[in-house]
């Protein structure tokens, strides 16, 4: 069957189209203890800085629909490094303590290092440094993996797709070369930005032919493999049930080759299941590593989730498939201080009941609802 894809209503240009935090209620300083209403805490923000991309994968940024009379956000609208940065510090006082930097693409943000340098500056409520990450298409990588290092990021989560060159020129649909996209990878680690994880998107019938090949490249190489079932994320990828390769099926075709163990989760609220490649004698190998399944159609991780994200013009999204933002950045531009910006952000997260992925089991399929986001707005 041929793809469909779905013209884009790109709410953010409509006016009134976003929440607008309340700003009455009771202040509510930041604590590090925030709670939503089903008593998860606020641990992980990923904040969009740029809402373009160099490539089209056919899940995000389908060409059909962002082709060039799609119109990305004026530079007026994204918020500055200054604006991330004041905002950023006070999720962290609510408790966070990973920062993802994601797009569109992250490394297409002009002098992307100076935001890092920024945020590496900033402590936790424990007084530690964050983690700081960014995913990344790799295209810039091998450019910009010594800068970013410099200036404070950790590590990298390079997307790949596949590692047949044709695969992945179609896949990202701009006839990107793999190979750069490798080297990217090999400069990161070279830099020093590790432990590196890969992601790649499952599509049935796409590329899971590549599941094989991508699980003997990176076994024993110390980078992290994940396979992300193929989400109905946005609202213009035309996605379908049977398109998704469940990761149960997954397992079992690699298991039929690389025997493999279950890892203990190593954060609470983590998206992956891990898995170690086991030795001869049926033990887990650290040399030989292991890998990752994300499975956010077949088997959800709503109850635990921690992750807040910043659109890339300033506004709270609580879900990943949430249709609505919340919009700081109208705070911020009122001239708001610090205070009332965490008592915002505090009564937005308290108010938090999401779990879009938990409740897509019971909705009729393609039952969307409310407009979603599109992914390329709010990143990964
Ligand atoms: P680290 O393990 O700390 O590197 O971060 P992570 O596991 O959060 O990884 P990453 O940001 O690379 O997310 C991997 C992929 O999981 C994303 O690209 C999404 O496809 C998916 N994902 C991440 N967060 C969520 C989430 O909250 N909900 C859903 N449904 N999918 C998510
Ligand atoms: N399904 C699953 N993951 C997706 N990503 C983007 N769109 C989708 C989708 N429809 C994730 C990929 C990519 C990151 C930027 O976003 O993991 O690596
Ligand atoms: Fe760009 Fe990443 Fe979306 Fe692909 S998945 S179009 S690389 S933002
Ligand atoms: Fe979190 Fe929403 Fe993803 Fe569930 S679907 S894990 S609530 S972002």
């Amino acid at each position: 069957m041929s793809e469909r894809f779905i013209p884009l209503i790109d709410q953010r240009h409509a006016s009134g189209a976003a929440i607008a935090p309340e700003l009455q209620g009771a202040p509510m300083p930041a604590l590090g203890r925030l709670r939503d209403a089903l008593g998860r805490p606020l641990r992980d923000l990923r904040i969009s800085v740029t809402d373009r991309c160099n490539f089209r994968c056919s899940y995000c940024m389908p060409k059909e629909v962002f082709d060039k009379n799609h119109l990305y956000l004026p530079q007026s609208s994204l918020l500055s490094f200054e604006e991330i940065t004041r905002l950023a510090r006070q999720f962290l006082a609510h408790g966070v303590r990973k920062i993802r930097l994601t797009g569109g693409e992250p490394l297409l943000r002009k002098n992307i290092e100076a935001l890092v340098a920024q945020l590496a500056e900033l402590r936790t409520v424990d007084g530690c440094a964050p983690d700081i990450t960014l995913t990344t298409n790799g295209a810039l990588l091998a450019r910009k993996a010594s800068a970013l290092k410099d200036a404070g990021l950790q590590r990298v989560t390079v997307s790949l797709d596949g590692l047949d060159d044709a695969v992945f020129r179609s896949m990202n649909d701009v006839d990107f070369p793999v190979a750069d996209v490798l080297r990217g990878i090999d400069a990161a680690q070279a830099a020093g930005l590790g432990p590196i994880k890969v992601n790649m998107v499952v599509k049935r019938g796409t590329n899971d032919h590549e599941i094989l090949p991508m699980a003997r490249h990176f076994r024993g190489s110390s980078i992290v493999l994940r396979f992300i079932e193929y989400m109905d994320v946005g609202a213009t990828n035309g996605w379908r049930m049977d398109q998704v390769l469940p990761s149960a099926d997954l397992l079992q075709r690699l298991r039929s080759e690389l025997p493999l163990m279950a890892l203990q989760a190593s954060s609470p609220g983590e998206t992956a299941q891990r898995w170690g490649y086991a030795d001869a004698q049926g033990q887990f190998s650290p040399a030989l590593g292991e890998i990752g399944v994300i499975s956010s159609v077949t088997q959800a991780f709503c109850r635990d989730c921690n992750r807040a994200r910043l659109s890339t013009d300033g506004k709270l999204y609580l879900c990943l498939f949430a249709s609505q933002g919340h919009d700081l950045r109208s705070l911020l531009r009122a001239g708001a201080d610090d205070d009332a910006l965490a008592s915002a952000i505090g009564h937005i997260w308290n108010a938090r009941s999401d779990r879009y992925s938990e409740l897509r089991s019971t909705q009729a399929p393609n039952d969307a609802g409310p407009r979603r986001v599109e992914m390329s707005h709010i990143g990964g």
